[in-house]
């Protein structure tokens, strides 16, 4: 049984964060109708195309498990039908820029005066404020949520990550607010406006960095590197480097093979309750007792230095080996994996975390499958739609057009040129 079986989602979502969202809820079983411009779809479709006449790897791997109906929401008819979808739906995602959806003519008044149990859940890329009107993407969110300015190295400018945390991880928050919010209908019996903004996720995963700022102002972060370096604290949470977020000081050290190999580096950390171990480990047992480093307060001031020393030891192992001497003495520590190892990784096809996916016109690819798992509820993945590949099924089996209604809704051109559905 699926945990949303039951639940309908209006997906009106486009590029990464919203239908990371939709995607989610589509895996934990909610019926997932992605509404696409007739014709043209989610840009991503045909963004970075790796083969040429198909969807990209950017729309397959953020659209699966949808169904997909082609549909102009701006013409007379297409309304209509948005507006059946509307009061047969239970939840109507969407991040649009703002504005977008109020000059469609679906704004929060009209949602709820056509269905007062919609949940309706935007992305946006600010919250109220001076700039609430503006588009967003990614890295605007990084820079603006406090991300970049806290990533990077000290003697080098702002940074921003790898990983996606203001698109990604907006449509995660969203994901979590929509759920929460039909968990309150179940009460109320009404709907409600959720509302993720890029800017709020961002600084939300930054937490920490917000925690810096504020002890900065009572004296220097002994914890960071800088620290031991001898340099001073300016008045901002600075750039970190590699230097751990929490109270147990980390680095990435060199492994054997650095000259060549960009991610033969593991990433280490000197955990209090294993210093000894530690110590014995790297061939320094002196450490262990010695006043200057037995103590984890007696250490701050040389975080680098032991970091250099403790590398010359990892300088001599591979990454795994690394990980193999440190697992059994209960070091912290992980390998540096690149993509290519992620991807061969066999432990993580065994638990759907790396899917391959079968696709009409790309043939198979990768993608990353659900990353929370439900006991009661595991999660198949599916490919993602082709465009307008369910407009059909949607317009009968959702919407009960038939007949003549159906094929006045065709010619009237708002749903563009019907295609077989379900060609799975
Ligand atoms: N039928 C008819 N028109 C449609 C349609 C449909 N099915 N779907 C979308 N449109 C229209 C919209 O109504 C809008 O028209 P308008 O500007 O004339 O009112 C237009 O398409 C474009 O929408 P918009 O959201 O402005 O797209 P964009 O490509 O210009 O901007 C973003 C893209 C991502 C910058 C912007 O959507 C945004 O800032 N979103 C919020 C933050 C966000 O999610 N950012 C991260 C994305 S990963």
């Amino acid at each position: 049984m699926e945990a949303l079986k039951g639940v309908k989602i209006l997906d009106f979502t486009h590029v990464q964060s919203g239908p990371t969202c939709t995607q989610l809820l589509a895996w934990f079983g909610a019926d997932v109708i992605k509404v696409e411009r007739p014709g043209v779809g989610d840009a991503t479709r045909k963004q970075l195309v790796d083969v040429p006449g198909a969807d990209s790897l950017y729309f397959t791997m953020l659209n699966h498990n949808k169904r997909s109906i082609e549909l102009n929401t701006k013409n007379e008819t297409g309304k209509e039908i948005l507006e059946r979808l509307i009061k047969t739906c239970d939840v109507m995602v969407e991040n649009f820029a703002p504005g977008a959806l109020d000059r469609m003519g679906f704004g929060w008044e009209r949602v709820q005066e056509l269905n007062p149990r919609m949940i309706m859940a935007s992305v946006k890329g600010f919250g109220p404020g001076p700039y609430e009107d503006c588009k967003v993407y990614e890295n605007v969110a990084q820079c603006t949520g406090g991300s970049a300015s806290t990533t990077g190295f000290l003697d080098g400018p702002p940074t921003v990550t790898g990983a996606q945390i203001g698109d990604s991880g907006t449509g995660l928050h969203l994901a979590l607010g929509i759920v929460t919010a039909l968990f309150q209908r179940e009460q109320t019996g009404r709907g409600q406006k959720v509302l993720a903004s890029m800017q709020d996720g961002v600084l939300n995963l930054c937490r920490v960095k917000l925690r810096d700022q504020q002890r900065l102002e009572r004296g220097p972060l002994t914890e960071y590197s800088q620290h031991g370096q001898g340099i001073e604290f300016g008045d901002a949470t600075p750039r970190a480097g590699n230097d751990s977020g929490g109270g147990q000081p980390g680095w990435i050290l060199k492994c054997k093979g650095w000259e060549t190999d960009p991610n033969a580096y593991v990433y280490f950390i000197t955990q209090a309750a294993v210093w000894g171990n530690i110590c014995d480990l790297i061939g320094q047992p002196d450490w262990k007792d010695d006043p200057a480093y037995a103590k984890p307060d007696a250490r701050l001031d040389k975080i680098p230095q032991i970091f250099d020393r403790i590398e010359e030891w990892t300088k001599t192992k591979t990454k795994f080996e690394v990980m193999d001497a440190c697992n059994p003495l209960d070091i912290p520590c992980g390998p540096i994996l690149s993509m290519k190892e992620l991807s061969q990784e066999q432990s993580l096809r065994e638990t759907g975390t790396i899917v391959e996916v079968d696709h009409p016109e790309r043939g198979p690819y990768l993608t990353v499958g659900c990353p929370v798992k439900l006991s009661d509820s595991p999660a198949e993945v599916k490919r993602s739609p082709l465009l307008g590949e369910h407009t059909a099924e949607i317009l009968q089996e959702v919407l009960g057009y038939s007949g003549d209604d159906f094929d006045k809704v065709v010619a009237s051109g708002a749903v563009g040129e019907i295609k077989t559905a379900g060609s799975d």
